[in-house]
């Protein structure tokens, strides 16, 4: 949480800062601020609320300067309010901080300088780390800093002015990500490389325990101890124009409208069709078919929509893998007596890679022996180099905080996956391995048929927009499509809504019917759909409206249904391709006709790197 941006270099650094923080706004917006080093003085200007209050506040009151670091906050430790907003700075003016993290005994450190009379003007765990810095500074910002880092406990991110150093400044991590960018006379950081794709695609993606100083000549890299490290700058693929809403009034409905060509991409040199590899997870894939046949349990581990791709994995897992199967969510699975082993595969599936539960639970499988693999977009986040391994997503960057793409990208991975796996588990023959993989090559445009009947999804959801809630309901996968349907509307449009399996409506959702709640079912032409169906006309005889996600063709369901939207015939297990679209575009449609802030949703931020 938290996004933060520093730029030091040639150009206008309120501009470079504020373009930055424009694009991290995904990671909260409850405040923001900038601090600018004009020559031997630190300007300051922070507010409650978004990027464009801050710009709006210095137009009248401006900053300059060619070094800036800035920030915009998801609160943690104190409430919303401008006292509370980043950078922050000891009571000498010495030392500007700003922090994405958790500093777990700020308060300890809070009485130790309160009883020698400091004051602090915040509630944060931030500003006693401007002041405990501030104190062991004499002459050595680097010494400082590490003897400060020795005395906290917690997770953190820091980018750090000192007042009397306007040639410098200095980054730490350990936990939440930082990552750096050169280029000819110009040192950036941000907590996300989108941030720095305008700029420059020479990048540095920070460790824990590392201490970053960068100039114009560059980045010197340090660990804690004050050891000199290699920096290890690499060029990334990823563009400018892949973080920008060209055409789309919000990144939501275009990152909605890609997600045919992340299909595609996904796919790519991963399935052979009718050659002789029918899946192949290529050469970074680390498991043999030896290992496969000796994995005797799979953990689908994950958060959020992340979570629901694994579910919909664990009902293929089911069929296809043989072994027992757990899809838990991270922030359980890492509390729990989990049993690992060898013969255990853990897959954590995350689309920012830095969800503190998810980490936490693959730190947890690792050091009980589980083979792991991370499912992620972002190959050199935290999670990938926990994990070791990585089956990339290849959605591209994801700006949208409800999450659309990466949910497509994560099903095709695990799809491929767990298929990869059933065939080596010898339940995947192959006249269905090539039938499955020949539709999954076809998907993508049977997904942009889809994509084609936004105007009826926009109508759908005008129909229902002053509704008092939504039941979701669906069986097998279809219920984990019904549990991410429920949770991009509840995230969006912040209509009450709630998904259960079809079979359990009856043991006690069915109270909450009546016509102000309209039922969401998800009922694809496969091996449940009369059960479903049943459950459909139950809750019709309670009076509420049915809004049907079906299969094309299926003129029964126009006769228990109030509303219909048709998928485009597939198999069976590839179902949530596509039922999962529709859900998407309706609670897109629903939160824009209810005039809501898509791309940043209250009290969300895009990834959750506190616990
Ligand atoms: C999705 O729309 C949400 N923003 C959220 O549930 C998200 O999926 C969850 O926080 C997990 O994030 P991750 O995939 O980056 O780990």
């Amino acid at each position: 949480m938290c996004g933060i941006m520093g730029y030091l270099g040639p150009k206008d650094a309120v501009e470079v800062v504020l373009g930055g923080l424009e694009c991290l706004e995904y990671r909260g917006y409850d405040s923001a601020g900038i601090a600018l080093a004009e020559g031997r003085k630190i300007g300051i200007s922070k507010c409650v609320g978004s990027v464009a209050n801050l710009k709006a506040q210095l137009e009248k009151n401006p900053l300059s300067g060619k070094l800036g670091i800035g920030h915009t906050r998801w609160a943690t430790h104190g409430g919303v309010t401008r006292e509370n907003a980043h950078p922050h700075v000891d009571a000498d003016g010495k030392v500007v901080l700003i922090h994405n993290g958790i500093i777990e005994n700020f308060h300890e450190l809070g009485e130790e300088f309160s009883k020698k009379g400091a004051r602090f003007a915040s509630e944060t765990d931030t500003e006693i780390v401007a002041f405990l810095i501030s104190s062991l500074y004499e002459d050595d910002p680097l010494l400082a800093i590490r003897e400060a880092c020795a005395r906290l406990r917690g997770s953190f991110a820091f980018v750090i002015l000192f007042a009397n150093i306007s040639d410098r400044y200095y980054c730490v991590r350990k936990g939440p990500p930082l990552v750096l960018g050169t280029a000819e006379g110009e040192a950036f950081c941000a907590s996300d490389v989108t941030a720095l794709l305008p700029y420059t695609r020479n990048i540095l993606f920070m460790e824990d325990d590392e201490i970053a100083e960068l100039s114009a000549e560059g980045v010197a890299l340090y660990g804690f101890d004050g050891t000199p490290k290699e920096t290890r700058t690499q060029t990334v693929d990823w563009d400018a124009s892949m973080t920008s809403k060209g055409m789309y009034p919000h990144f939501m409905l275009k990152e909605i409208e890609e997600q045919g060509s992340i299909l595609r991409r996904t796919l790519t040199g991963r399935v052979g069709g009718a050659g002789e590899e029918g899946i192949d997870l290529g050469k970074e894939f680390p498991f043999s078919e030896e290992d496969a046949r000796k994995f005797r349990r799979i953990h689908l581990v994950a958060c959020g929509t992340s979570c629901h791709a694994a579910a919909v994995a664990g009902r293929l897992a089911d069929k296809f893998a043989d072994m027992d199967v757990r899809v838990e969510a991270a922030s359980e699975y890492r509390y729990g007596n989990v049993i690992c082993d060898a013969h255990t595969l853990a897959i954590f599936v995350s689309q920012s890679g830095e969800t503190a539960d998810t980490l936490a639970a693959a730190r947890q499988a690792r050091a009980r022996g589980a083979r792991c693999l991370a499912v992620t977009n972002a190959v050199n986040s935290s999670l990938a180099r926990e994990v070791g391994s990585v089956l990339e997503l290849r959605a591209g960057p994801e700006i949208g905080v409800a999450a659309t793409k990466t949910f497509i990208g994560q099903l095709a991975a695990l799809t491929l996956l767990v298929l990869w796996l059933g065939k080596r588990k010898g339940n995947l023959d192959r006249e269905k391995e090539l039938r499955l993989t020949e539709e999954l090559a076809r998907l993508p445009l049977k997904l942009e048929k889809i994509l084609g009947q936004g105007e009826s999804l926009r109508k759908m959801a005008e129909r229902h927009k002053d509704a008092f809630g939504f039941l979701f309901i669906g069986r097998g996968a279809s219920h984990a499509i019904g549990m991410e349907g429920a949770l991009k509307l509840k995230e969006i449009s912040y209509v009450h809504a709630e998904a259960h399996a079809a079979g359990e409506m009856k043991h006690g959702p069915i109270a909450i019917l009546d016509v102000r709640l309209p039922v969401v079912a998800v009922v694809p032409k496969d091996d449940l759909y009369e059960k479903t169906l049943s459950n459909i006309q139950e809750a019709r005889a309670r009076s509420a409206p049915i809004i049907a996600i079906a299969s094309e063709g299926d003129e029964d369901i126009r006769r228990f249904s109030d509303d219909c939207f048709f998928i485009p015939r597939t198999e069976n297990e590839l179902t949530p391709f596509l039922t999962v679209v529709p859900l998407q575009l309706f609670a897109y449609h629903l939160a824009s006709l209810l005039g809501k802030e898509i791309d940043r949703p209250r009290n969300l931020a895009k990834s959750v790197t506190v616990e």
